[in-house]
């Protein structure tokens, strides 16, 4: 099996791993009110989403989790095998996607379902990123840092250009019923943010119940639970020799990385791609 990124319709899809016909399809997916997406860039805390979404679910008893890994309780939209695989599903049905906008089910629009967007500092995001393409088995290994820096300014890897991504879903952010978190609220303040999303969700959880859900979630629970922290994907895809999903877990890892050079760059990018997006980014 051969990996690579292939473009399809704009957007760069993983050949052996997506199929571009089931994402064509997700477009006119029938949406249920009880839906719920989970939205990122990759690397913005998608896993930390399954993990806290599976949880609220069941309360935050985490032994009802045990029997299945978090990338089954809350699958992947883009890796389903097909729309039956969805329409079969019983809700709720609750998905995490790194697809753009434009691929994302038309119900949507008539405030069906739930969306929920996080995003992250895409410095770190990029740094994050770095270190999966080392161990990612389906991605190219960069050369360094400087060649890999280069490949997502230019948009070249799997979720395309950040600031389209970003830009995509939170421009449209009043068409949806929508929430935005950032990662690194949910570092600053977990508690708040599982509450913010329980809320939004219309899930009523006992303060015992929502403390269940954070303490599952903190990054070190995470890291020793086998169900949680993806080291049981198979070697075929990543190689867990190399490193770790839950690699550290932090805000500004970027600082060690980036040159003074390369910062400044970023900066002036961010400044002219970002000037219309109608939500507020603070990173630190
Ligand atoms: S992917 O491949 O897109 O699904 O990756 P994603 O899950 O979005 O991002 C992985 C990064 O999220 C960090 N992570 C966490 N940080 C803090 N707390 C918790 N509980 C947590 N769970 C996952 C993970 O460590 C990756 O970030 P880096 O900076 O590489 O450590």
């Amino acid at each position: 099996l051969e990996y690579k990124l292939v473009l399809h319709m704009g957007f760069n899809l993983i050949s052996g791993i997506h199929s571009p016909e089931v994402v064509d399809q997700i477009r006119n997916f029938e949406i249920r009110d009880s839906d719920v997406f989970v939205i990122t860039y990759p690397k913005s805390g998608t896993i930390w989403l399954q993990q806290i979404l599976s949880l609220i679910e069941v309360k935050g008893d985490v032994t009802a989790t045990n029997d299945q890994l978090n990338s089954e309780r809350v699958p992947w939209i883009e890796l389903l095998n097909s729309e039956k695989q969805f329409v079969s599903a019983p809700s709720p049905r609750i998905h995490v996607s790194h697809l753009p906008y434009k691929f994302m089910p038309l119900g949507l629009k008539q405030k069906k379902g739930k969306v929920i967007y996080v995003a992250r500092n895409p410095k770190d995001v990029l740094v994050s990123y770095f270190h999966f393409h080392k161990f990612a088995n389906m991605l190219e290994t960069p050369k360094d840092f400087d060649t890999f820096f280069e490949k997502f300014m230019e948009g070249n890897v799997f979720g395309n250009c950040w600031f389209e991504h970003v830009n995509g879903w939170c421009s449209h952010n009043d068409e949806m019923n929508f929430l935005y978190i950032t990662y690194e609220e949910m570092i600053k303040d977990l508690q708040s943010v599982v509450e913010r999303i329980a809320s939004f969700l219309g899930r009523n959880l006992t303060p015992q119940q929502l403390n269940d859900v954070v303490e599952h979630s903190t990054f070190k629970n995470m890291k020793n639970n086998p169900q949680a922290n993806y080291q049981q994907v198979p070697v075929i895809l990543l190689n867990h020799q190399q490193g770790a999903f839950m690699r550290k877990g932090t805000v500004g890892d970027w600082k060690n990385y980036f040159t003074v050079a390369q910062n400044e760059r970023f900066d002036k990018v961010y400044q002219q791609k970002m000037k219309d997006v109608p939500l507020s980014f603070i990173w630190d």
